[in-house]
């Protein structure tokens, strides 16, 4: 299995969970995501909409099966997400909010949700794609009402509700060296500077089958964010099926993007996870397009083999 490989190699193989764990009807679920992954995280059940729609009500059942079920495999969890300006409640995206009070707003949720999970959480995703993909930080509830320090109050509150937990930034778009990454690149670093309690920073790699790590440059992309100091992990990683060629060659070419990703996470020293957004293909918020290792009925694909391979 690939955890049993990637523990030998001390990196984290992690996978995105939805509902479909407790799905009396699917066990295979379960089953491989025990046998597979030492790493979980919640695709949607952590999420700001998810656990409220009221300020200060919370319910955490769903995400406490998750946290539990993590316990019970010897798994890690990664926590997503406290910061992001989508699956909000609707009170806190359409709330016109002085700065003070959206400060207190985010204070708040992040010391119920973080504070909830205080050492259990191994790595929270804080703030999730805050840079925007035309420059400059995203038009978010955060920044109108704060402006572009909410990050810097984001991870302060993080690291007061779970001293232990480390604290991510995270986006999508930012896997090579690009525009985008550069922008990451500058913020973090000036967050850094500042003293800003950052630990981390995740990419997304939601990619598709033409795309090339090595061309775009992902192992050096990693690796000069590794030199600020910084753990670095690949989140959400999923491969659509794309392209021209028969369609066993297109699931070569997702094969090989898989192994590519791994092997430049691989190669920088302070990469030390690599998670996929889901595992089988019957459960992905790209479907149609088969972005994971299993097809619908839960066998391996080449792309399975590919990341065994470069294990
Ligand atoms: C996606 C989930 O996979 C979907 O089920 C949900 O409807 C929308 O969100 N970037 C992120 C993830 O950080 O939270 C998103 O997850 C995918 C893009």
């Amino acid at each position: 299995p690939l955890r049993a490989l990637a523990e030998q190699r001390g990196l984290l193989i992690g996978a995105a969970v939805g509902g479909a764990l407790y799905d009396p009807l699917e066990p295979e679920y379960a089953q491989i995501l025990a046998r597979e992954f030492n790493l979980v995280v919640a695709e949607n059940a952590m999420k700001w909409a998810s656990l409220s729609n009221e300020r200060g009500q919370y319910g955490f059942a769903g995400a406490d099966a998750l946290v539990r079920f993590a316990r019970q495999h010897g798994q890690r969890v990664r926590g997503h997400t406290l910061i992001w300006h989508e699956q909000l409640p609707a009170w806190v995206r359409n709330g016109a909010f002085s700065r003070e009070a959206m400060l207190a707003v985010m204070q708040e949720h992040i010391q119920a949700v973080a504070g909830h999970f205080r050492g259990q959480v191994a790595y929270w995703d804080v703030v999730n794609e805050a840079v925007s993909d035309r420059g400059g930080l995203r038009e978010t509830p955060f920044l109108r009402a704060v402006g572009p320090d909410y990050l810097e109050h984001a991870f302060r509150f993080a690291r007061a509700a779970d001293p232990q937990a480390k604290l991510f930034y995270n986006d999508y778009g930012a896997d090579g060296i690009n525009t985008k990454s550069d922008e990451i690149y500058a913020l973090l670093k000036a967050l850094k500077a500042k003293g800003v309690p950052i630990d981390g920073v995740g990419f997304q790699a939601h990619l598709d089958s033409t795309f090339s790590p090595r061309q775009a440059r992902m192992r050096e992309n990693l690796q000069r964010f590794a030199d600020l100091g910084l753990e670095v992990h690949i989140t959400e990683l999923d491969v659509l099926l794309r392209g021209a060629g028969t369609r066993e060659e297109r699931l070569e070419a997702q094969a090989r993007v898989y192994a590519e990703v791994l092997e430049a996470c691989r190669a920088v020293a302070r990469c030390t996870a690599v998670t996929l957004w889901g595992f089988t293909d019957a459960y992905s918020w790209r479907a149609a397009a088969e972005p994971l290792i299993f097809d619908a009925l839960y066998r391996p694909k080449p792309a399975y083999h590919a990341l065994l391979r470069a294990l």
